[in-house]
């Protein structure tokens, strides 16, 4: 069955430069023999459309969004033009902005980071009035996170959580524990880069995370100003909490790591960067999100069977956290197909999809319901061993700072990025940024 689901890239379309190359290739002859060629004169439903989506890019995104979207336009007759994205949220964030602000239909579909409902949703439709109460199905708490001005701007597709993949083998080979604070995994990420550098891997790094300067390294930084006890940068009531002892030390920490266990190139790490430099099997510890694991276990990969994830190291005193991400999908109010794009939407978050993306790429469902299906946990063991860590996720603070969420990060994320290049002290950098955060606020969120 040929599908017609084509690519095109969100820069492309903003220079208007896509929509001829698809007409093109829509309007193509059917090759001899497909079985268009054989029916010439069945015409397409007459409700057929077009429907462009916005999926991610970071590791398997892309290609599980498409076999999903061609499963929809297989049972619908729909067609679908997948839209390709940046890796980096805060890129993929900018477009869209710039797309909507344009009040521009190219994209109908935009997959949303559970960070930004606050920051687009005035651009989204309400999902209920074509859910027909799906969403009841999907955990309360991402629903909630999805309400803007008593509207679903976004239905939950898939969560995130910051885990820390190791090497099992290495652990091993060196007598060493999966570390549980953040001491111990110094330590023992030196000591085993050190010996297998010895050994003749030049290569090998002790840890190896997301250290660029965009919202990957706010998720990572956040996690180790939390799991000192250092709160949340802006706490649930709005004060700016960001410039005290635990978030200083957090943040010094995470600067020693630098040129230490972990590459200095790590400053312009995203996700897959990271993992590429660990699946390569040159690092002993990595953070990354869930999707991850599927890559790291694949029939490819040379640290398959060698990886273990477990809950992110605390301080002495503190407690493990994982920042809370994760993915929804919304319809833009410039749909020119809204019904079918809700549709759409629908489809790929419902049940039958989260399932096949769960087992597929190990991207983590929204619903409930499937954490005790066992064909999901056979090909994600770490779902039930890290449940925990799943349910004590640390949120971001975008639900009070709001529209202003994306300054809020960019602010926090530029302050820690100048202490991991060692152009700032983590004291001068956070007391810096308090002032900064102040300024955004103004006088409320
Ligand atoms: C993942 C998370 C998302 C987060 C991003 C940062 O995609 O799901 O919530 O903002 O990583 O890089």
């Amino acid at each position: 069955m040929k599908t017609f689901a084509a690519m095109c890239s969100l820069a492309i379309l903003l220079a208007a430069g896509c929509r001829k190359a698809e007409d093109k290739s829509a309007n193509q002859k059917p090759a001899e023999g497909s079985a268009q060629a054989t029916t010439p004169s069945t015409p397409p439903p007459a409700e057929s459309v077009e429907i462009a989506v916005s999926c991610g890019a970071v590791g398997q995104e892309f290609e599980t969004c498409k076999q999903g979207v061609e499963a929809w336009e297989k049972k619908t007759g729909n067609k679908v033009k997948l839209v390709s994205s940046p890796t980096s949220s805060s890129e993929k964030l900018a477009v869209a902005q710039q797309l909507l602000g344009a009040g521009a239909s190219d994209v109908d579909v935009f997959s949303v980071d559970v960070v930004w409902p606050g920051i687009l949703g005035s651009f989204f439709l309400d999902l209920k009035q074509y859910s027909k109460g799906a969403e009841n199905e999907h955990f309360p708490a991402l629903v909630a996170n999805n309400m803007i001005d008593g509207k679903l701007v976004a239905m939950p597709w898939f969560v995130d959580a910051g885990l820390l993949y190791y090497r099992k083998d290495l652990l091993d080979k060196y007598s060493e524990q999966v570390p549980t604070t953040w001491t111990q995994l110094t330590a023992t990420a030196k000591k085993i880069m050190d010996g297998e550098r010895k050994a003749g891997n030049k290569d090998m790094q002790g840890f190896v995370f997301q250290g660029k300067a965009y919202e990957g390294l706010t998720c990572d930084a956040l996690e180790w100003v939390a799991s000192f006890g250092g709160g949340t940068i802006v706490e649930p009531d709005g004060k700016i909490s960001i410039n005290n002892p635990q978030a200083i030390a957090a943040i010094e920490l995470a600067g020693s790591w630098m040129g230490t266990i972990t590459p200095t190139g790590a400053l312009n790490y995203e996700e897959e960067e990271a993992r590429t430099v660990f699946q390569s099997g040159n690092a002993v510890f990595m953070r990354n999100w869930p999707y991850a694991w599927a890559l790291a276990q694949d029939a490819a990969s040379p640290v398959k069977d060698k990886v273990g994830a477990a809950a992110l190291p605390k301080a002495e005193g503190g407690r493990s956290a994982a920042t809370l991400g994760g993915w929804n999908l919304s319809v833009s109010k410039f749909s020119k197909h809204p019904a079918q794009a809700a549709d759409l939407v629908l489809y790929l978050t419902g049940p039958a999809e989260q399932k096949r993306r769960a087992i597929a790429a190990a991207f983590h469902p929204t619903l409930p319901s499937l954490y005790s299906d066992k064909d999901v946990l056979a090909a994600n063991p770490f779902f039930a061993s890290l449940a925990d860590t799943f349910k004590g996720t640390v949120p971001r603070p975008s639900t009070v700072t709001g529209e202003k969420y994306n300054q809020v990060s960019s602010a926090f994320w530029n302050a820690v990025h100048a202490v991991l290049a060692k152009q700032k002290s983590a004291k001068d950098s956070l007391a810096e940024l308090s002032t900064n955060l102040e300024r955004i606020k103004g006088p409320k969120w």
